[in-house]
């Protein structure tokens, strides 16, 4: 798979993309991700790629010419074109695993006020993380990079992934490693026993019970 992010700021992701897996991803080639600074792309004078709102209003819009001109430069036939935008569909685990799928990911970052909302026009699909607005949408895309990447085989292991929060419909059980005692806190003695199948029923009980404190419309689906 090839990830293409194209951004303002490319700076931000320098540890993003030398870091732990992800790193390892791009070096094992399991994924190329490529961060591309769009504003090469602009053909005004000083490198201007945004300007005033029509109509008026706070800020500076992102012009949509430079992004065009770089998605046209970059894309293929395979290629999957997503706008991160506080405006779009709601993320979560589900599109994390549809998005595995295309080879080749590009994905635009907004900064200011916006861009120009012409650019929907040659995207295939606007995604928002959550329900807050962020600066920009570089640590958007990092949070996409990241949830996709971490589903390629063999970037990390199989038994992980099915375990995890979502994956079933329920959040994930709570883990525990050494001391026994922690400033007085005690490990659950069923996870000491070494009954597989009294542990296995203490998580399945365990992830039930925080589904339905923490996450009550997860706890709904998952009862339909
Ligand atoms: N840009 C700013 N806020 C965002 C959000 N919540 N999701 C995606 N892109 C964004």
């Amino acid at each position: 798979m090839r990830i293409d992010i194209l951004s303002l700021f490319p700076n931000i992701f320098d540890g993003f993309l030398t870091e732990s897996i992800i790193k390892r991803a791009i070096t094992n080639q399991k994924v190329e991700i490529n961060v591309i600074d769009f504003r090469k792309y602009t053909t005004l004078n000083n490198n201007q790629v945004d300007d005033t709102a029509f109509g008026g209003g706070a800020g500076m819009v992102i012009m949509c010419d430079p992004i065009v001109r770089a998605i046209n430069d970059i894309k293929t036939s395979d290629s999957h074109i997503i706008l991160l935008d506080p405006k779009g569909t709601l993320y979560n685990e589900q599109k994390a695993l549809k998005l595995k799928e295309y080879k080749h990911l590009i994905i635009i970052c907004g900064h200011y006020e916006g861009i120009d909302e012409r650019i929907k026009n040659y995207v295939d699909e606007v995604i928002c993380i959550g329900d807050y607005v962020l600066t920009g949408g570089e640590i958007a895309a990092m949070a996409i990079t990241d949830s996709v990447v971490r589903l390629i085989p063999g970037v990390i292991t199989g038994e992980s992934l099915e375990s995890e929060s979502f994956n079933n419909g329920l959040l994930d059980y709570p883990v525990y490693t050494k001391p026994r005692i922690y400033d007085g806190y005690e490990v659950p003695e069923v996870l000491l026993s070494g009954d597989h199948k009294k542990i296995a029923e203490y998580r399945q009980k365990e992830a039930e019970r925080l589904t339905k404190e923490n996450r009550p419309d997860l706890w709904e689906k998952y009862h339909d």
